[in-house]
């Protein structure tokens, strides 16, 4: 029997001991051992619930037992998940998370200090809750040069911009239904300013080139600009508007930006809607690849968590090599990554459209609502694309494509 320790009895550390128990039998099986929860840490008690008898307050009770092998942490957050990792990583112990924030800021360290000690720090579920995207990566696209990764990567967000555009609704209406079905925290930020994709795109580049790239450097716009109106352009041009988590080689450079992102009906992520998370690999060898499932809820994310410990209890005295050093990866400039550019500007196309089309070429002009119109420009690099438009008055929005 191997004995675990579990972090934090919130939604995720509640999932974690629901599929245990539900799953106790086949998940024996396939580890060949049984695996039991000895503690829970949390801050508060739970009277009556049977979780009671496995509430410890004091994380050294954890740490100073021997027969605890496994450590889940799920509390979230840097600290003090960070220093509880470290102290049971240095003691020892295996971990399991699903703390993004922990992993894009200390996963190299964390790393390198489970490889000193002989054992493992695993994170599947950081990124795409359930989906398995972090494994893959290591193990089964090995032989792969990785030339991109495009996920969407939060859920939250797919969920608005999917109501935006197929119900016609405006961006404060999409947040309160959002906020009034659990989906969007009363702070939105996170999700809405594309910080949570941000960091699960830092991971996966991390992962994708074996060096830190740090989350600071990626260049990151949110979806709080979109309007309904982008939407009727949207439509009239066949395209949805998404928020694209993406990191690239191209040559020597590796490009990561998260950015709403028009796409076309044949672009692999254009019917990943609601809630659902897709992540989009193409390797150099393999082509395309695509994962798709639930990205966040208590049982798909508990799930990826408890995979994790079954590989450990497979692995309890080996570590597993992970690729993913300390030395940081500088990335390109992304004014110097080409898109095509979806443009609204005020006026009439009668007035403005002979300047339009002397800055950017033959574009055609579109029209869904008064006092304004749209037009689509050929792929360019974003530099250029700045160049030009400061050029042109009257510009209310622009959102990047790629279809
Ligand atoms: N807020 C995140 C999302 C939760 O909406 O996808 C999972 O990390």
């Amino acid at each position: 029997m191997t004995k675990i320790a579990v972090l934090g009895y919130g939604t995720v550390g509640s999932g974690v001991v629901e599929v245990l128990e539900t799953n106790r039998e086949s998940i024996a099986r396939k580890t060949g051992d049984v695996i039991d929860v000895k503690y829970v840490l949390d801050l508060r008690d739970f009277p009556g619930d049977p979780i009671q008898e496995k509430i410890v307050h004091d994380y050294d009770v954890i740490l100073k037992d021997d027969e605890v092998r496994i450590v889940v942490e799920v509390m979230g957050g840097v600290e003090p998940a960070n220093t509880y990792v470290r102290q049971a990583l240095m003691a020892g112990k295996n971990v399991a998370t699903s703390n993004k924030a922990l992993v894009a800021r200390h996963g190299a360290e964390l790393i390198a200090i489970a490889r000193e000690n002989s054992v493992n720090f695993m994170f599947e579920a950081s990124v795409g809750g359930g989906i398995p995207i972090i494994r893959p990566l290591l193990q089964s696209l090995t032989a792969d040069e990785i030339v991109e990764i495009t996920g969407i990567l939060n859920g939250t967000t797919n969920y608005m911009l999917t109501k935006m555009s197929e119900d016609g609704l405006d961006y404060d209406a999409v947040l309160k239904t959002a906020q009034d079905k659990g989906y969007a925290e009363r702070n939105p930020e996170a999700d809405v300013e594309g910080y949570d994709a941000c960091r699960k795109i830092a991971i996966l580049a991390s992962l994708a080139y074996g060096h830190q790239v740090d989350f600071e450097d990626i260049y990151t716009e949110g979806i709080t600009k979109i309007t309904e109106t982008d939407f009727e352009y949207a439509r009239k041009l066949g395209t949805v508007i998404k928020l694209l988590a993406t990191c690239r080689r191209q040559g020597e450079q590796v490009f990561a930006m998260v950015s709403p992102v028009m796409i076309g009906a044949d672009h692999p992520l254009f019917n990943v809607k609601g809630v659902f998370n897709a992540i989009f690999v193409k390797g150099n060898m393999l082509g395309d690849a695509m994962f798709y499932g639930r990205g966040a809820g208590k049982l798909p994310t508990a799930s990826a968590v408890v995979a994790d410990v079954v590989e450990e209890v497979k692995h309890i005295h080996t570590n597993i090599r992970i690729n993913w050093s300390a030395q940081k990866l500088c990335l390109a400039d992304v004014k110097e990554a080409s898109h095509r550019f979806f443009v609204r500007v005020s006026g009439s196309p009668e007035e403005m459209g002979a300047r339009v089309r002397e800055l950017f070429g033959e574009v055609t002009l579109l029209k869904v609502v008064d006092g304004e119109f749209g037009f689509v420009t050929e792929a360019m690099e974003e530099s250029c694309f700045d160049a030009k438009i400061k050029q042109l008055d009257g510009v209310r929005t622009r959102i990047r494509g790629n279809f």
